[in-house]
């Protein structure tokens, strides 16, 4: 054996390291695939000079010794870097060269990697490099692959000809190289090379696409990614020479005019991505087209964020290939053509953002494989029933979202049908805008869930997998009973609503079970006793919500501790008594703090002016809750929409037993919105720097024992606009420059025998005291009060009450997209998740249950059972 006779044929050379992952490191030399664990010292010494000249911060070579030319560990992480060092040259046969996603730190490629001519792959992709790529790779003419992908900064100089040398090259991607230096003649220099098979350029600086070419030369290719680039040509017609074609990529450039039947031509393709462009016209022929081949191969057709308008032609359903359907955001107009119902392996069907209309046909005949169906903000119209969703057996994730504002979507589903599917998430719009109502007739819920059991009444019976359930909602119902002790599996739980129902008894221990638990609203029911210390272990909440309830005890401190990520404290109108714990002021993400209507006393922590997250500008890029917040007052209720609920930024104390001072550090919460201590024993000043709370809206001190005046500083407080100060002890003038003139109203400072002028009709004297003799005027307390009382109650409600026991409501992830929503850039998102489990697991809600029929009353769902 030995190099003259040629049956060294391969020494193999990978480096192979990753950033995330571990990975292997192999130095191969092979004999005519036979293993040996020798090889030539001129390859030895090569290796090791090779080795001397990289950089290998975390020793990833180190037992690389030259023992022999094969060298495999297991358990290197990436990072190797340096210089690569011509010594490679003397591995003379070296074939296979791959030092992908390494760190050579922006050196350019070395000229010399040109000279290992027996060179037939070379992977240079991730790997750091830099400057113009060496022309000296282009004597690799027996170069098969050549990958340069993905280095940042690396550029074409306006040569781009040394490529066209690379004539046995199957393989190309310069993904990310900037070639805008080589635009006008890329297509020219590429159609040079015969024997392609794949070429990869996205994201080049491209702008250029001729739109003839004599004779392409490059028919074999059939992959063609040109996606990112800026051509802002029609589709050219070579394209449709190219019919070995199996994927071709133009998503996400600028591609003008309309698509034609052309595409016939192209019968192998099998993913094709027009999406992100600016095509226009109508669909027709181009899908008749593709579907005019014998035996069409299409699975992934994008065409997704273009102007294509029309209908969807019935030969869709001839694509019987069909996995990915992706028409978003376009102006397709007309009812799904029932052929879908043919695509027996369709996956995913996007529609969403069109101008569909009609009904949405019972296309579930064979699409057993359907897994998304996002049908959202379309016009449709008419009834969904069971049947739409019969065989639907993949399903999970169902989207239909909102329409035109005239639309009526009725699901008219009955209760006692069992839907095929594991729906995870259900992306529903449920909410009423204006003049649309999309109502809920009956509830998506499983027959298992409901049984009859032998008792009198009806019971509600849990038959879930509640292992894998996530979300949690039902709200708004009259369950009673206690809460089920049967949360201890539930790993995955991430949002539960119980509010608003007349549940009794204790908060169980193994609601701290799922420490995953984020979302915890057990508000306006009756729960007694403490909270359960169990909730220690929910590090991940983020809400929680145990108002208006009867619990009792002292306020926990724990949750100032662990629960660091709390954005929504809410406690109010309970029988929590003590102090309020200082723990709470370390809660930095914390934006609604409401401790009203509890029994609380001693004094206001003047720690409470840390609370970090009302005193800086909101980070768009913090988790946001995608739902509602209700902010009652009193004969009013707003409704603000998640995102707003950080604007919100509350912090209410009111009627407690709280007493002395309004601590002065509460006037560095800059971003505090809402104010609220009235109905305690609060003494002292009025903090003189109160001015600096320049967001504040609400502001209620009254029923307080506050004395002294009223600070000018408020004056400057121009967003205020719910005061409320009136039985108090203050003294002196109402201030009445700038806000104040606006504050005219005389109740909210009442109450105040020393306090004087406008709106009051008590004169003041020279020296700032009311004068002798002048009334206040008696207002009419109950309109005023109603007027002014402000307190945020976050009734976390979705406007749909009741979605199935285990229904569910699943949160975005994406949540800044709500924000930006908010901020007119996205549309609504308001997620509504149901998510039916079948199995075992038997766990009951006592007593009755009736489930709510949106704006048609109520209806004994359960009666039947009974
Ligand atoms: C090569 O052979 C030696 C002994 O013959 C063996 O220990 C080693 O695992 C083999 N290596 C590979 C990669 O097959
Ligand atoms: C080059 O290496 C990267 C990363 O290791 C890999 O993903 C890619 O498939 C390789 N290219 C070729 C043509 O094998
Ligand atoms: C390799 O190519 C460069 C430039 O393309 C050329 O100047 C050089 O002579 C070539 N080297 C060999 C060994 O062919
Ligand atoms: C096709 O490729 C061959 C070989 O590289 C080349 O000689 C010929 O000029 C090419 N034809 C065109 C039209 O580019
Ligand atoms: C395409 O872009 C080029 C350069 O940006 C511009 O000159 C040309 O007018 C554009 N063509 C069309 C059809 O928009
Ligand atoms: C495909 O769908 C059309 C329209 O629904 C139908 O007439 C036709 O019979 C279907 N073809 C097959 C093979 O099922
Ligand atoms: C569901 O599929 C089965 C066979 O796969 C079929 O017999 C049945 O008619 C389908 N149901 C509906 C409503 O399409
Ligand atoms: C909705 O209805 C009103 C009046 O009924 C009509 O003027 C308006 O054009 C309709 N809007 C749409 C989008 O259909
Ligand atoms: C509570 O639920 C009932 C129906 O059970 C509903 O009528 C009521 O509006 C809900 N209250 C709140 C504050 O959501
Ligand atoms: C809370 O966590 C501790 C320690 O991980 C564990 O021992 C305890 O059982 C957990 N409590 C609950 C209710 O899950
Ligand atoms: C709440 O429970 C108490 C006893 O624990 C009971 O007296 C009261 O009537 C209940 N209130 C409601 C609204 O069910």
């Amino acid at each position: 054996m030995g190099l003259q006779n040629g049956s060294l044929q391969l020494l193999f050379l990978v480096l192979l390291s990753g950033i995330f992952y571990l990975e292997t490191i192999k130095l191969t030399t092979c004999y005519d695939n036979v293993n040996i664990s020798g090889c030539f010292e001129t390859e030895k010494k090569a290796l090791l000079k090779f080795k001397e000249g990289l950089t290998d911060p975390l020793g990833q070579l180190s037992s690389w010794v030259g023992e022999n030319c094969f060298y495999d560990s297991n358990g290197i992480a990436g990072g190797l870097g340096g210089e690569i060092i011509p010594t490679l040259l003397n591995l003379k046969y070296l074939t296979y060269l791959d030092l992908s996603m390494n760190n050579f730190g922006g050196i350019r490629i070395p000229n010399f990697l040109g000279s290992l001519a027996k060179l037939k792959y070379l992977n240079l992709s991730g790997a750091s490099f830099g400057g113009t790529m060496p022309p000296n790779l282009g004597n690799l003419s027996r170069l098969l692959y050549l990958d340069l992908n993905s280095n940042v900064g690396l550029s074409s100089t306006d040569n781009l000809k040394w490529i066209s040398r690379l004539s046995s090259l199957k393989y190309l991607n310069l993904g990310g190289v900037d070639l805008s230096k080589a635009a006008s003649y890329w297509l020219q220099t590429v159609n040079m090379l015969p024997s392609l098979l794949e070429l990869h350029l996205p994201q080049c600086q491209l702008f250029n696409l001729p739109t003839s070419l004599p004779s392409s030369n490059f028919t074999s290719l059939s992959v063609l990614d040109l996606s990112n680039n800026g051509f802002n040509s029609t589709i050219p017609n070579w394209l449709f020479h190219l019919d070995a074609l199996i994927q071709l990529d133009f998503n996400s450039n600028n591609l003008q005019g309309g698509l034609t039947e052309a595409f016939s031509k192209l019968c192998n393709l099998q993913i094709l991505k027009l999406n992100v462009n600016e095509i226009t016209g109508e669909v027709n022929k181009f899908i008749d087209g593709l579907a005019g081949c014998p035996n069409s191969r299409l699975e992934t057709l994008d065409l997704g964020y273009n102007q294509l308008a029309g209908t969807l032609p019935t030969s869709l359903g001839d694509l019987r290939d069909l996995r990915h359907l992706r028409l978003p955001s376009n102006a397709f107009k007309g009812p799904i053509p029932n052929s879908i119902g043919n695509l027996s392996f369709l996956e995913e069907l996007d529609i969403s953002q069109n101008q569909m209309s009609g009904s949405i046909p019972r296309v579930s005949r064979r699409l057993s494989s359907l897994n998304v169906l996002e049908l959202s903000e379309n016009p449709w119209e008419g009834i969904i029933t069971e049947a739409h969703f019969a065989n639907l057996s993949s399903l999970r994730e169902l989207s239909m979202k909102k329409g035109s504002p005239n639309v009526s979507l009725v699901f008219d589903i009955d209760p006692h049908w069992l839907p095929p599917f594991k729906l995870r998430r259900s992306l529903q719009y449920l909410k009423r805008t204006g003049a649309e109502l999309i109502r809920v007739r009956h509830h998506i819920h499983s027959r298992s869930k409901l049984e009859p059991l032998q008792g009198s009444s009806p019971t509600l019976v849990f038959q879930c997998n509640l292992k894998s359930m996530t979300n949690l909602a039902i709200y708004n119902n009259h369950l009673s009973g206690e809460i089920p002790d049967i949360w201890k599996d539930m790993s995955d739980l991430y949002f539960l609503d119980m509010s608003n129902n007349s549940l009794t008894g204790t908060i169980p221990s193994s609601i701290g079970s799922p420490n995953f638990l984020k979302f915890l609203m057990l508000s306006k029911n009756n729960l007694s006793g403490e909270v359960p210390s169990a909730l220690k272990n929910c590090t991940n909440m983020g809400n929680l919500d145990i108002g208006d309830n009867q619990l009792s005890g002292n306020l926990p401190s724990w949750i100032g501790e662990s629960m660091p990520s709390l954005l929504i404290l809410r406690v109010r109108n309970n029988s929590f008594a003590g102090s309020v714990p200082s723990q709470i002021c370390s809660l930095s993400s914390l934006h609604i703090l409401d401790l009203s209507q509890n029994k609380l006393s001693g004094k206001i922590p003047p720690c409470l002016g840390n609370l970090s997250a009302l005193k800086t500008e909101i980070k768009l890029d913090t988790e946001r809750y995608d739902g509602y917040l209700k902010v009652v007052s009193k004969g009013r209720t707003l409704e603000y929409q998640a995102p707003i609920l950080y604007l919100v930024n509350s912090l209410d104390l009111s009627v407690n037993n709280l007493s002395g001072d309004i601590p002065k550090e509460l006037t560095s919460l800059f971003m505090l919105g809402t104010l609220n201590l009235s109905m305690n024993h609060l003494t002292g000043k009025i903090p003189e720097k109160i001015g600096n709370l320049q967001r504040l809206e609400t502001l209620d001190l009254s029923q307080n024992e506050l004395s002294g005046p009223i600070p000018p500083g408020m004056a400057s407080l121009t967003f205020l606009h719910h005061l409320n100060l009136s039985y108090n002890n203050l003294s002196g003038q109402i201030p009445t420059s700038n806000q104040f003139q606006t504050l005219n109203d005389p109740s909210i400072y009442e109450g105040n025998l020393a306090l004087c002028g406008l709106p009051l009709e008590t004169k003041c004297t020279e020296v700032g005291g009311p004068a002798p003799g002048g009334e206040e005027e008696d207002t009419d307390d109950e309109g005023k009060f109603e007027k002014l009382w402000f307190s945020i109650s976050v009734g976390m409600g979705f406007i749909v009450g009741f979605w199935g026991v285990c229904g569910a409501l699943i949160i975005k992830n994406q949540w800044r997209h709500a924000y930006f929503h908010f901020l007119g850039k996205m549309k609504d998102r308001i997620i509504v998740a149901v998510s039916v489990h079948t199995a075992h697991l038997q766990r009951k809600f006592k007593q009755s249950l009736k489930k709510k029929v949106c704006g048609e009353g109520t209806v004994d769902a359960l009666q039947a059972h009974s």
